[in-house]
């Protein structure tokens, strides 16, 4: 973590409330108590997750001419996993409690603070005179001074002569270690070992070791071995990127802090190939590029944070990486990974494939195997970062002076699950109704639409400021031309931050919103 901020727990189970309130995400099998770190998202959720990837594959690879597609399988072969390294080191260290059966991660266990005091203690009599000393320490996990301070009445031998002490304080040792026993049950806990995080399955009707396949851990391995392929059919010439978005699959030891990190989640990831000496140059244009993408869909550059991985952290053969974090409720916590991973990738699968990975560069007439720039981003940690920087509470006073708590997520128009809602005025007015119909049916084909005529105007305006709806448009007698024929075939657009209304031709109402939503 690269930066310390105050978390904000109360914070995170607003938002997970409005989450589960409104559809944005429910636990999977939440029916039969829930399965641990795999999610399901609801109607909002869906639409909000489609907005994020449609965008990223739309600046990513469609605006790009240096950049393809693929859509590769989840069912990995063995070999090419053992090639590239997961089977033998994509692990965490992991204990486990030898009574209550949970399980840590080790470098995920809590730390525990011990405060040590040390004071010199002299031993007086009635008349305050000296009859001896001694020095007492007096530890615990208490930062209380009082407390800690009693203890040291039970901790010496008092001399026959001496009715009472004096103490002064000498110092306080703080000691700051990883806890070595269980946080559920308090029992010591065994050296860690090694847990690999890979989900193995076998194929076919045979269940022995010669069936083995994984489930992904990741989306890139897939753009590796398909590599010549895709060079010999798209005629790309270097530098060029295979960009890939889907389901990547590991067995976390913790699944925690809600969608951050769980068993199943989805990776957009670009694989960058390039030649030897564009590498470094490479990966500062990648960081910019995606800290670029996070501003484009709403989260501000001063919520970013950019952490140059240091040497001891990095993967060997990676010769620079910088995760990009936000600042979660939860923490300063890592959003993507864009990594130099130099050929190590493409190097490894020609070696254990033996079949030629390498490119001919027509200019220089050489022959190499690419190295890759890797900017590889996590779409569930991408929108539960949208979610929570959407996340507001305001306090808003009505035309008649009472105030209320307004909770609206204020997505960008890019990412907004509804784009707009449409209502009628009335209900039980059928022109009202028919009009507004006729409204729905001319934006639906453009946009996410929500049409809702349940209740007053005000509750269905604060309904879609809660599902982040960034326009609201209202069919009223304006509209119908009862208010004059000025009005007629206008009406009210809402704009969900600032509460602004406006009124707009129907005729205009697409050509307003499409650049906005776009
Ligand atoms: N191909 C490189 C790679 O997979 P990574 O840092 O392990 O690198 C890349 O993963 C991104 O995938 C992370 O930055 C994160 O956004 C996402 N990710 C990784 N593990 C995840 C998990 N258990 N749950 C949700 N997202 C995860």
């Amino acid at each position: 973590m690269s930066a310390e901020k105050q978390t904000d727990p109360q914070r995170m189970e607003k938002i997970v409330s409005l989450c589960k309130r409104r559809g944005f995400i429910f636990q999977s099998g939440e029916i039969y108590g829930g399965l641990n770190g795999v999610w399901d998202y609801g109607p909002l959720g869906t639409e909000l997750k489609r907005n994020l990837k449609d965008y990223w594959w739309r600046v990513m690879v469609r605006e790009r001419d240096d950049v393809v597609g693929l859509d590769g399988s989840i069912l990995t072969h063995r070999a090419v996993l053992k090639a590239s390294g997961h089977e033998d080191t994509f692990s965490d260290p992991m204990l486990e409690c030898d009574i209550c059966k949970r399980r840590f991660r080790a470098d995920q266990l809590p730390t525990e603070t011990t405060v040590v005091s040390n004071f010199a203690i002299n031993f007086v009599n009635d008349a305050e005179e000296s009859v001896g000393t001694a020095s007492i320490s007096a530890g615990g996990s208490s930062a209380d001074d009082s407390k800690r301070k009693a203890k040291i009445q039970i901790g010496y031998v008092k001399p026959a002569a001496a009715t009472h002490y004096i103490s002064s304080w000498l110092e306080t040792d703080i000691d700051t270690a990883q806890r070595t026993s269980c946080v559920e049950c308090g029992a010591e806990l065994r050296d860690p070992r090694q847990f690999n995080l890979m989900f193995r399955t076998n194929m076919g009707a045979t269940q022995d070791e010669s069936s083995v396949a994984y489930l992904r851990p990741e989306t890139a391995q897939s753009i590796f071995t398909q590599f010549k392929n895709v060079l010999d059919t798209a005629r790309k010439k270097i530098p060029f990127g295979i960009a890939q978005i889907g389901k990547a699959f590991r067995n976390e030891i913790n699944p925690r802090n809600y969608i951050f990190r769980s068993r199943e989640f989805e990776q957009m990831e670009l694989e960058y190939f390039c030649a030897p000496d564009q590498g470094m140059e490479l990966l500062d244009y990648w960081l910019e590029e995606r800290l670029r993408f996070y501003e484009n869909i709403g989260i501000p550059r001063e919520k970013l944070h950019v952490l140059t991985v240091p040497d001891a952290d990095r993967a060997f053969y990676s010769k620079g990486t910088y995760d990009i974090e936000y600042e979660f409720p939860f923490g300063v916590q890592e959003l993507e990974g864009v990594a130099y991973r130099t050929d190590y990738d493409l190097t490894q699968h020609q070696n254990a494939s033996g079949k030629p990975l390498e490119y001919f560069d027509e200019e220089t007439k050489q022959k190499f195997v690419p190295h890759v720039v890797e900017p590889s981003a996590g779409v569930d940690r991408t929108l539960l970062a949208l979610i929570c920087e959407a996340y507001a509470e305001e306090t808003v006073t009505d035309e008649k002076g009472k105030s209320e708590t307004r909770t609206v997520m204020r997505f960008h128009p890019r990412m907004a699950p509804i784009k707009v809602g449409v209502f009628p005025l009335l209900k039980n007015k059928p022109e009202l109704v028919a009009k507004a119909r006729e409204v729905h049916a001319l934006l639906k084909p453009h946009m996410m639409t929500f049409y809702d005529e349940a209740g007053a105007i005000g509750r269905r305006y604060r309904r879609q400021d809660e599902a982040g709806t960034p326009f609201g448009v209202t069919i009223d007698f304006e509209t119908l031309g009862e208010r004059g024929d000025e009005l007629r075939d206008t009406v009210t657009l809402r704009h969900r931050d600032s509460m602004q209304q406006e009124r707009v031709a129907i005729s205009e109402l697409l050509g307003m919103l499409l650049p906005q939503i776009r």
